[in-house]
């Protein structure tokens, strides 16, 4: 007898929900299946869910966590803390694409705890997290992420609100932030999500720090990662390219919510 599908329920219906959606949808992730959807706009989740090949009910948050055994966040750092609470509170699974309102959040994992559920934080935008969680089974000694983004990007984000030159006519690249990656997230709350899931693969968001570039010379969202520690050392950069219906995302974070829903019932585990 083949086991029982996962039933996945996302909220949020922007770049990433419609594109995990779709390949749900398709049959592309075995062992999982859509089981509905919700979002801030339930007329709009309406007319994307219609397109489907198999259209599944769209419902307020409260009502499609009874339906499903995992949620999919795929909406804002504002909306995480309802999203989580109102799904770990139900015993049901978490993964969240706005790591970054997760960030030193020990009472949503023990919310999680108390429930018999777990939060699944996806690699997103970002390579490497394997090695990083690995290390940290060691001693590592530091973790330092550098991000260079079109700076357009970085528009509307509170840590630009104050800088004392125009992002429109940037012509050369100019730090806007530098330190920890806890200030990065809260001044940043829509383009560093990556930076979070650094922190607690390794040493903590106080301990990681981060530099961010707006920078007009790349048109890809860029990381680089370096970590030291007692395994020696890993340089990682990726460069993402951004996704047509939202550039501040890069194509890489739905492809990694996807490769992580097909992990959970993978018979073969890689990586980590
Ligand atoms: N972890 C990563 O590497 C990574 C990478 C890219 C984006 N992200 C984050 O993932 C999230 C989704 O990204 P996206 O590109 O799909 O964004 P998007 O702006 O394209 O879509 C967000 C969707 O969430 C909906 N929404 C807003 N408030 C909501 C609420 N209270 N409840 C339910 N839905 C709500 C919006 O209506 C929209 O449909 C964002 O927080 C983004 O910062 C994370």
């Amino acid at each position: 007898m083949s086991p029982q599908l996962k039933k996945i329920g996302i909220a949020g219906c922007g770049t990433i929900g419609q594109k995990v959606a779709s390949e749900l949808d398709q049959g592309k992730v075995p062992g999982a299946t859509l089981a509905a959807m919700t979002s801030r706009n339930l007329d709009r989740v309406k007319a994307f869910v219609d397109t489907l090949a198999n259209p599944v009910p769209v419902l307020p948050l409260d009502e499609l966590v009874q339906l499903v055994d995992m949620v999919v966040e795929a909406a804002t750092g504002q909306a995480l803390n309802d999203i989580a609470t109102e799904t770990l509170k139900a015993g049901k699974d978490l993964m969240a694409l706005s790591g970054g309102a997760l960030l030193d959040r020990q009472d949503l994992c023990d919310l999680a705890s108390a429930n018999g559920a777990t939060i699944y934080v996806p690699s997103g935008a970002i390579a490497g997290l394997d090695g990083v969680v690995s290390a940290s089974a060691g001693r590592i000694d530091s973790v330092t992420m550098t991000t260079r983004k079109p700076p357009a990007g970085l528009k509307g984000a509170p840590g630009v609100a104050n800088l004392d030159f125009d992002l429109d006519t940037l012509k050369e690249p100019r730090i806007v932030f530098e330190g920890p990656t806890a200030e990065a997230c809260k001044l940043f709350p829509a383009n560093v999500n990556v930076s979070a899931a650094l922190s607690m693969a390794g040493i903590g968001s106080k301990k990681t720090t981060i530099r961010i570039y707006a920078d007009p010379t790349v048109t890809k969202n860029t990381h680089e990662i370096v970590v030291e520690g007692e395994f020696g050392r890993l340089a990682i950069k990726i460069e993402n390219t951004p996704s047509p219906t939202n550039p501040r995302t890069g194509v890489l974070s739905a492809l990694s919510a996807i490769a992580s829903l097909k992990k959970l019932t993978s018979p073969l585990q890689i990586g980590t």
